[in-house]
């Protein structure tokens, strides 16, 4: 039986008419950078719960989730509305495997998201372990349109911080964007116009990938990446490529 603790909404920031992020306080909660947790919310007397990521660092006291609300969706919805003051149900254990410490070495770490799924890189973007683990990051971002890229301050602070190290890369697949790659993340793989823009390759030997979001764009990476000679990363045996499924 799942286990619950209380915790107060402090802020709900808007992104978009869609996409919004909840600041959360709760009792302390301890977790690794990349993991989920459970929010639940009481409707019509069940309490509904799904997994979201974890956008804060492990060091911040407020808990920090990035969503979007999904039409008809039973929880995203309520979770939109919500108000500072406002109530919210938070399991007391944590999960994931897409962390830093379940990576094997690597010279490179690229990270792939669509949508909301930029939250777990943020929360490891936003510790010392990429920094001093890799020489190379690289960040790719996958949206539909252009009002749906958040935390642009963010991304551009880590920019400013590593301007050698780090990387960041939009990509807008429903219209064109000044500065974004249009269309999808596994094409630009496997055309090698990804590799061309960062200036840097994908392999084997230097790579460590970590993808999520999207099922279908974890699927079709997944083929591109493995066509390219990286293996998935198994605790039975390690590999180049992690991975998250948000549904
Ligand atoms: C490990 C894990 C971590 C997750 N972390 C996050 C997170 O940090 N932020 C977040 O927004 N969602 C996250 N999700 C998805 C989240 O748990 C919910 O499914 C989502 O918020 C929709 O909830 P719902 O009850 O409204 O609809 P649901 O009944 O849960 O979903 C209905 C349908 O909506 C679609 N869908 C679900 N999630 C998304 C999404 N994020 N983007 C686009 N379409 C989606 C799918 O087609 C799904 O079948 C995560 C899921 C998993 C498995
Ligand atoms: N209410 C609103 O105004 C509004 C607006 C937008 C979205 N939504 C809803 O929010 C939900 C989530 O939308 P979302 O845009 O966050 O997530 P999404 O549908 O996962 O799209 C995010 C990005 O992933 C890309 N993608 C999809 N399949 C892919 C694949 N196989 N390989 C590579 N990339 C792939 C999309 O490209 P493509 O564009 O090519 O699919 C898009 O660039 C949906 O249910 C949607 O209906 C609502």
């Amino acid at each position: 039986m799942a286990q619950w603790q209380s915790g107060v909404v402090r802020e709900n920031i808007g992104w978009s008419a869609h996409l919004h992020s909840l600041r959360i306080e709760t009792a302390p909660l301890a977790f690794s950078a990349g993991q989920y947790i459970r929010l639940g919310l009481e409707i019509e007397g069940t309490l509904i719960a799904r997994p979201y990521s974890f956008v804060n660092p492990p060091t911040e006291p407020l808990l920090e989730f990035y969503f979007n609300a999904v039409p008809g969706g039973p929880l995203s919805n309520r979770l939109l509305a919500l108000n500072p003051g406002d109530e919210i149900q938070l399991a007391t254990t944590v999960s994931g495997f897409l962390v830093l410490n379940e990576i094997p070495d690597g010279r490179d770490l690229w990270l792939l998201a669509t949508g909301t799924a930029i939250g777990p890189f943020l929360s490891i973007l936003a510790t010392e372990q990429p920094w001093q683990c890799f020489e190379r990051i690289v960040l790719v971002y996958g949206v539909r349109h252009q009002y749906d890229l958040s935390y642009l301050d963010l991304l551009d602070q880590f920019s400013r911080e590593h301007p050698e190290q780090f990387v960041w890369l939009p990509f807008v697949s429903r219209e064109p964007v000044a500065g974004a790659d249009t269309g999808r993340i596994p094409a630009s793989i496997a055309e090698g116009l990804l590799e061309q823009r960062v200036g840097l390759s994908l392999s084997a030997e230097h790579s460590q990938v970590m993808i999520c979001g999207n099922p279908e764009m974890v699927k079709d990476s997944l083929a591109v990446l493995k066509a390219r000679g990286l293996a998935k990363n198994l605790r039975r045996s390690p590999g180049q490529i992690t991975v998250e499924r948000y549904w």
